[in-house]
């Protein structure tokens, strides 16, 4: 991250002032202290408490004052503000620098990452998810979260891939709201993150996004509103990149235009760390706190010499801003700390490392984890088996502690290795063979693969566990990683020579089960129809060992569904194939516009390795009878869905909309609806999915707004956008 002068740029074009204020200026003062009752007695509060403030106490209020603090008014009795990544867990402490504090309790719940609580395609477990970061972000004194990421998955190579969650903009909505009210309903602000077009590490500090209004429109913004609008997130975090020319985090558009104007959005609008380039920009264009830029100045930070910080004090006084574009800013920021009770302090206590989170990191993991083939090997059986031969190094390895800034030092962490002994117990003998070394330009030589063939001959299963793996921030994190910040991986290839220590292991032992670690699409064609079985398991958390043994010897009916396409090889990416990536001095250009993962695949036709929505069950579902009734410009579908297995399972229902005939392209068919169901054997269910006006709209970018067109529209719902056995046509 490179800061290059802390001079103010007077940029007096192209800007325009958040103008309508946030909070009345005629409401009556009211008490300060106790707990607010309504918005309006919040407003009063937050205006009573800045017309006592001072400009430089303001400006103290609009920048940090420490790494992961932005400033307070102890005059009038307002703390610091506290922030703390990150999206799968209470990061692990840090005082007033980077450094993390020696001596101190600060393991946590590691919860699995974002990628595996999308594949739970379970609304309900992002408000558990959330509830645990809430409440352990309370317990350990925590303002904010900074979470949950929900960047549109774009590319396969995005090394933050496992943060975010899907490449379909209704799943990331629909998940996006459970987790941000189950963050603030313990009282704590969620902050979702990355405002907007953060979709590649590669450059993402400087990287300037181009692409059309109806992208904009249908793929990357729908997540980001519904955290505003229906999840009512507090705090959202502007990304470090440019859009259209312009940093994101100093958007007019997007900030001011979109966010503030048109969703209505009454919070704080943070900048990532260090993503603020501009004083006036960032003051104009609704910045509302800098933080970070401390990164640029270490090991001597001057929180003064912000761009939001002394430079704002004599701009104000020299009369080149005015003092309302300040107080804008402070009114979200006290109205946010009154509505937490940052200022009170009468906060819900908080629990931290419960048996309850650590159940729900458990349960997280047991949904999202994703069964993609079985070909009669799954479930084991405890009783069948008598040597097991677990190859691969992910199977020993813990991952909480890397990608970045999610990491979380957890409190424990269950590796695959030690969830299949803890099931397995004397039951069965366990070889374990690492068969390659996680390090820079390691590869699985002749030796190690030999071993690991031997373990294998000599078994009765194989389980590799192998796939990507989270660089370790300050280690191999920067020159190395796979499924890390700051970085894209290199290629969709499995890393460390896997696909031959696969390969041979597959044909030493036809009863292989290979299960994949990481953030998302690995390219398997060297080997995907060499073995009978493959488990996605992405990073599943402290529990993610318990889940995956469990899911293994069906303690646990697999109900994980990918949120993401996977691509049977890169070139086949809608991003790398009609659009750019990672772009062209310092610019990409999102020609692959609104064909984004199946959006693309299912409208040219071209076959994944695993479709959008995928996942398997040891037991078998059954569509039937859908009905549609439309009234107006909306409609409700029913259908059945029956388990025609010997064993309970839930099947995640996907509802997909088709439009016959539309003014402009639209995709083959577009996600709308879905509904987890649990499902006992021979037990049937009616599936009720009401269809809004929005579920029929598009961005005509001709006409600049959403239209509904009348016509016919096809309803199909099935497992996967690649197997809809149902369908039934609709007219508007
Ligand atoms: C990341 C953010 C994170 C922040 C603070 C940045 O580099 O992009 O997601 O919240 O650091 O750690």
């Amino acid at each position: 991250m490179k800061r290059s002068k802390f001079i103010a740029h007077i940029v007096l074009a192209g800007s325009m002032a958040f103008s309508a204020p946030l909070l009345a200026q005629q409401k009556m003062p009211v008490k300060i202290h106790g707990r607010a009752d309504s918005e309006s007695s919040l407003e009063a509060q937050a205006e009573s408490l800045l017309r006592q403030m001072t400009l430089k106490e303001k400006v103290n209020m609009i920048h940090a004052t420490s790494s992961f603090t932005s400033g307070g008014v102890p005059r009038l009795g307002i703390p610091e503000w506290t922030m703390s990544d990150g999206p799968h867990g209470v990061r692990l402490e840090h005082g007033r620098d980077w450094n993390p504090d020696a001596n101190v309790a600060d393991s946590g719940t590691a919860l699995p990452v974002g990628v595996c609580l999308a594949a739970t395609w379970n609304p309900q477990l992002g408000y558990a998810f959330g509830s645990v970061l809430g409440s352990e972000a309370a317990a350990r004194g925590k303002d904010v979260i900074l979470g949950p990421g929900i960047n549109i998955i774009r590319t396969p190579l995005n090394g933050r891939n496992f943060e975010y969650a899907s490449e379909d903009p209704f799943l990331v909505s629909r998940m996006v709201v459970g987790y941000v009210k189950g963050v603030q309903d313990q009282g704590i602000s969620a902050c979702v993150k990355h405002y907007a077009l953060n979709n590649q590490e590669y450059q993402r500090t400087t990287i300037d996004v181009h692409l059309s209004e109806r992208a904009l429109r249908e793929i990357y913004l729908p997540g980001f509103r519904a955290a505003i609008m229906e999840g009512k997130a507090n705090t959202i975090m502007g990304s470090y990149n440019k859009v259209r020319g312009q940093w994101a985090t100093e958007n007019r558009y997007l900030v001011n235009d979109i966010l503030k104007k048109e969703w209505g959005f009454k919070g704080v609008h943070m900048s990532d760390w260090g993503a603020v380039h501009h004083t006036q920009q960032a003051l104009w264009n609704g910045t509302d706190v800098e933080m970070g830029t401390d990164l640029a100045m270490l090991p001597n930070p001057d929180y003064g010499k912000f761009f939001m910080a002394d430079t704002v004090i004599s701009l104000v006084q020299s009369g080149r801003m005015p003092e309302y574009i300040i107080d804008d800013k402070v009114r979200r920021i006290l109205y946010v700390m009154l509505k937490t009770n940052v200022i009170d302090g009468k906060r819900k206590k908080g629990v931290y490392n419960s048996k309850a989170h650590q159940e729900t990191a458990r349960r997280v993991a047991e949904e999202g984890i994703v069964l993609l083939k079985n070909n009669n090997v799954l479930p084991l059986q405890k009783s069948a088996v008598r040597r097991i031969a677990v190859i691969g190094a992910n199977a020993d390895r813990k991952q909480a502690m890397g990608g970045g800034s999610s990491q979380v030092k957890a409190f424990y962490e269950i590796t695959p290795l030690q969830g299949l002994r803890n099931l397995v117990g004397n039951a069965a003998a366990i070889t374990y063979v690492p068969g390659y070394t996680v390090a820079r330009g390691a590869n699985a030589d002749a030796a190690s693969i030999q071993q690991a063939v031997d373990a294998a001959k000599a078994a009765d299963v194989v389980i590799y566990v192998g796939g990507s793996f989270h660089g370790y921030q300050h280690t191999v994190w920067a020159d190395n990683a796979y499924d890390a910040e700051d970085v894209d991986k290199p290629d969709m290839n499995l890393p460390f020579n896997q696909d031959a220590l696969i390969a041979a292991v597959a044909q030493a032992n036809p009863r292989t089960v290979v299960v994949l670690l990481g953030g998302g699409a690995l390219d398997m064609t060297r080997w995907v129809d060499n073995t009978p079985a493959i488990v996605q398991a992405w990073y599943p958390g402290m529990e993610g060992g318990t889940a995956l043994a469990r899911i293994l010897f069906g303690e646990v009916n697999p109900s994980g569904k990918l949120p993401m396409t996977f691509p049977k090889t890169l070139e086949e990416a809608p991003a790398h194939k009609l659009g750019e990536y990672p772009g062209k001095d310092g610019i990409v250009n999102y020609n692959d516009d609104i064909y984004v993962g199946y959006r693309y695949f299912d409208t040219w036709k071209v076959a994944p390795q695993f479709a959008f929505g995928h996942g398997l069950s040891y037991t078998s579902f059954r569509y039937s009878n859908i009905k549609a009734a439309v009234k107006g410009k909306s409609a409700t579908v029913t259908f059945t869905i029956s388990n025609t297995g010997k064993v309970a399972g839930a099947e995640v229902a996907q509802l997909y909309v088709h439009q016959q005939k539309a003014a402009l392209p639209r995709p083959e068919r577009e996600l709308k609806g879905f509904q987890k169901v649990w499902l006992q054997p021979g037990e049937s269910k009616t599936v009720t999915i009401k269809l809004g006006e929005d579920a029929f709209q598009y961005y005509n970018d001709v006409l600049s707004k959403w239209v509904l067109e009348g016509g016919a529209y096809d309803v199909l719902v099935g497992g996967s956008s690649r197997s809809l056995p149902l369908s039934t046509r609709i007219n508007l």
